[in-house]
């Protein structure tokens, strides 16, 4: 038996990986601002971080906020593993992170490079975007009459589930380095992704795609978020939204 800490382990990712190891017979810690016995804030790390890295196996990093503070949450994880002995970090990373100009991407980015020189045994997996969030984004869209979103901007959404599916497996593999990109079954247009969110909803707008400026919104029209050879998952996004009505 393997003990494994999962850091966000009550988030979206951190849900079904918790799920799957805990399911395989493993004993799983669960890291979060709010989860007991191991609530703990990375941001400011401390004892109760120490508590939850002693004798773990495998720290699998799934906490992450927007808001800020991942790289000195990243620092403080990697100071307690390193204190512990801890043999594998595995991290969950998005896809194109050293190409897109966005603040989050580019923390993204730092904290793989805080996980791969922190002198222990490291895996990081990247990324694209989960079928969750596309549609959180498109929902919010069509709260307009007209949807606008970005012209010729594509995504290809996968479904969180197996992204769980390949963290549990390096996860109990062994430090592997950077392993190959994982994105969804198919490439689309917000455009086209926006249709047919609103197909499942079963609500009519019209789609229109608006041109942007700036070098964020070139790097995503160039597609450097994406992984068209590393179109891995299965689930569409008309299968999760079908699912997640039913
Ligand atoms: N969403 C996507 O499309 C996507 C795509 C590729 C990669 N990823 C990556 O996958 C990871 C998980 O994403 P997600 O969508 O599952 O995120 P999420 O649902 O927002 O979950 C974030 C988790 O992190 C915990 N957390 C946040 N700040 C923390 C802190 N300072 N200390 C301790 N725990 C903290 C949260 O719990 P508390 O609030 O209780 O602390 C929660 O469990 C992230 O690294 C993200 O960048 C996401």
């Amino acid at each position: 038996m393997t003990t494994i800490l999962v850091t966000g382990g009550t988030g979206t990712l951190g849900r079904p990986v918790v799920e799957r190891l805990a399911g395989a017979g493993h004993e799983v810690r669960v890291l979060s601002r709010s989860a007991q016995p191991y609530a703990v804030d990375l941001r400011t790390g401390g004892p109760a971080l120490d508590r939850a890295v002693s004798g773990v196996d495998v720290i699998v990093h799934c906490a992450s906020s927007p808001r800020g503070g991942d790289e000195q949450a990243a620092v403080h994880l990697v100071d307690a593993a390193r204190r512990a002995g801890v043999p594998h970090l595995l991290y969950i990373s998005i896809v194109g992170v050293d190409r897109i100009p966005l603040g989050y991407y580019r923390t993204k980015h730092a904290v793989e490079r805080v996980i791969e020189d922190a002198g222990l045994g490291w895996t990081v997996l990247r990324a694209t975007q989960f079928h969750d969030l596309v549609r959180t984004v498109l929902a919010g869209a069509a709260r307009l009459p007209v949807v606008l979103l970005p012209a010729g901007v594509c995504d290809q959404p996968v479904e969180v589930t197996e992204v769980a599916d390949r963290l549990a497996e390096l996860a109990l593999a062994g430090p592997a380095g950077r392993v190959p990109d994982m994105g969804g079954p198919e490439v689309r247009t917000f455009e086209d992704l926006g249709r047919a969110y609103l197909r499942a909803a079963g609500r009519r707008r019209p789609v229109l795609g608006v041109p942007l400026a700036g070098r964020t919104y070139r790097a995503f029209r160039e597609g450097r978020h994406l992984a068209p050879d590393g179109a891995v998952g299965r689930v569409t996004f008309e299968e999760f939204l079908a699912r997640e009505r039913g």
